[in-house]
């Protein structure tokens, strides 16, 4: 799906000041239906979605480095760049925009898509 159309009319929300986040680490925010985890490397934040599509653990308590985080269950790596696994990049959580307004870091979060399930023969 388009960004622009995935994205449309859906606004920035805060989470966090910035301090907020140490550097190389992440933090949790319900945002919606969902849950979000912000990193913050010492430069610039970035947002994906926290939960691991493994086994379902908080990718915002996991470490930062070299741009991706280590999932603290079972050690995937994901891109925070674009949210690829670092084994495969048939794999990937979703990666949100951030922008920071004033000391305020603020994402912007669409609505989880709608859970797809097997046809029946
Ligand atoms: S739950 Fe994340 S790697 Fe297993």
């Amino acid at each position: 799906m388009n960004d622009d159309v995935r994205t449309n009319g859906i606004p920035f929300v805060p989470v966090a000041r910035l301090g907020d986040i140490p550097v190389g680490e992440g933090r949790t925010y319900a945002v919606g239906d969902r849950l979000v985890a912000v990193f913050f490397d010492g430069i610039s934040y970035a947002a994906i979605d926290d939960i691991c599509p493994h086994m379902g653990a908080s990718l915002g308590s996991g470490p930062l480095r070299d741009g991706a985080v280590t999932c603290p269950w079972h050690a995937w790596r994901f891109r925070l760049s674009d949210g690829v696994w670092s084994d495969s990049s048939q794999l990937k959580v979703d990666v949100f925009d951030v922008r920071i307004v004033g000391d305020t870091i603020e994402v912007r979060v669409p609505p989880a898509p709608p859970i797809e399930l097997p046809q029946r023969p």
